[in-house]
């Protein structure tokens, strides 16, 4: 393993979408070009930002509804009111491989997910064709694995 080229190599994001953010417009498809900017006016920026899509706030699950979790979230930890049903606002880099999504496991792809997204989320629907963008794009965000984590996968084999 080598370690010379670690922090380079964990920090630089290299999925498609970060080539087309850097300016290779034909690094992602038009679909998910329209995911992206779907992404943005929805509001799913509002939680899920900065380099990481999301990764750096906390939320409410279900700001529109009972999405009837049997977790607390942060109130667990904190025992306040305003902490119930907050949990971590995850990272989208990679989504694509980590199913099954949200604390609970609850949903198995990323059509379910995005659904519950915007009726829990935004109080909103969604159909077909905009669905479709967003999980496009949201599939843009599946980077290479860092060589390291390769090396370590390899030495398991
Ligand atoms: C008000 C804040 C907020 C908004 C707006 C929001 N999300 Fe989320 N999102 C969250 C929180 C909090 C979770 C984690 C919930 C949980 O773990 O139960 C989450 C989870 C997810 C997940 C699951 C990730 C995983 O690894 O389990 C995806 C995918 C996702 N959001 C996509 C979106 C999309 C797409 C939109 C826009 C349609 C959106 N979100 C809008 C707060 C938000």
């Amino acid at each position: 393993m080598h370690f010379r080229s670690l922090k380079k190599i964990l920090i630089t994001p290299n999925a498609p979408f970060d080539k087309y953010l850097r300016g290779d417009k034909k690094a992602i498809s038009q679909r998910a070009i329209k995911g992206y900017m779907l992404f943005k006016t929805k509001g799913c920026i509002a939680c899920h930002n900065g380099i990481n899509i999301g990764g750096n706030l906390y939320n409410k699950f279900g700001i529109y509804g009972d999405t009837e979790s049997k977790e607390l979230g942060r109130y667990a930890i904190t025992h306040k009111e305003e902490d119930k049903y907050v949990f971590k606002v995850p990272s989208l880099r990679n989504v694509s491989l980590t199913a099954p999504y949200l604390h609970d496991g609850r949903a198995s792809s990323l059509k379910e997910v995005v659904n519950l997204m915007f009726k829990y989320q935004l109080g909103r629907r969604i159909h077909g064709e905009e669905l479709r963008d967003i999980v496009s794009f949201l599939q843009s965000l599946t980077g290479e694995l860092p060589e390291i984590v390769k090396d370590i996968n390899g030495s398991m084999e």
